[in-house]
C-alpha cells in the first residue's frame, strides 16, 4: 500500500520536472529562434560571433536606424540591458512585473520600452514559459 503511493509520488514528482524541463524548453525555442533575443542581448565577440559566456547579460547594439531625424530615434537606445535573473533589471523588476510585461509590451511604469526593443505580447502560457527559461539562465 504505502510502496504503491510511494511510487506514484515518486512517478509524479519525475513526471513535474518533465514538464518543467519541455516548458524551458519551448521558452527557449520562443526566445531563441522566434523572437531572437541574443541578437540585441548577448554582446558579440571581436569576431562577429554572439558571444555565449554573456548570454543575455546586456549588450551594445551594433546597428542603428538609416533615417534618424524622427522623434523615433531620439528615444532610440544604443544599448540593451541584462535580462537575466542576476540583473539588475530583474532585481528591479521582479517576477511579476517581467510576466505582465512579455504579454502587455508594457513596463511597470505602463509605458512601453524604448526603440528597438519590440513590444511583446505573448500569450500567458508562452510568456510563463519564456520566463521560465530566462530564469534557467545564470
Ligand atoms: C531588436 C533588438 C532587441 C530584441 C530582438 C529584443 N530586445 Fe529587449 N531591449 C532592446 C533594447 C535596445 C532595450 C533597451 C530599451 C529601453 O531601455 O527602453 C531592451 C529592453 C528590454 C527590457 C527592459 C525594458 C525596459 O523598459 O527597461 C526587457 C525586459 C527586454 N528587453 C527583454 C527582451 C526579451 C525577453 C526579448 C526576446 C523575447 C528581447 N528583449 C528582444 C533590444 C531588443
Amino acid at each position: 500500500m504505502f510502496g504503491i503511493l510511494r511510487a506514484s509520488i515518486a512517478l509524479l514528482a519525475v513526471s513535474l520536472s518533465f514538464a518543467g524541463e519541455k516548458e524551458v524548453a519551448y521558452g527557449k525555442y520562443l526566445a531563441e529562434e522566434v523572437s531572437k533575443c541574443q541578437e540585441c542581448h548577448t554582446p558579440k565577440t571581436a569576431t562577429g560571433e554572439l558571444d555565449k559566456t554573456k548570454w543575455m547579460k546586456g549588450a551594445t547594439l551594433d546597428f542603428q536606424p538609416v533615417t534618424p531625424a524622427d522623434k523615433w530615434y531620439e528615444r532610440w537606445h544604443k544599448t540593451s540591458p541584462d535580462i537575466t535573473p542576476s540583473g539588475r533589471l530583474w532585481q528591479r523588476w521582479g517576477e511579476k512585473a517581467m510576466l505582465e510585461y512579455l504579454q502587455t509590451g508594457l513596463t511597470p511604469k505602463g509605458k512601453p520600452a524604448d526603440p528597438p526593443m519590440p513590444a511583446y505580447k505573448l500569450k500567458k502560457a508562452d510568456a510563463e514559459a519564456m520566463m521560465e527559461y530566462l530564469k534557467s539562465l545564470k
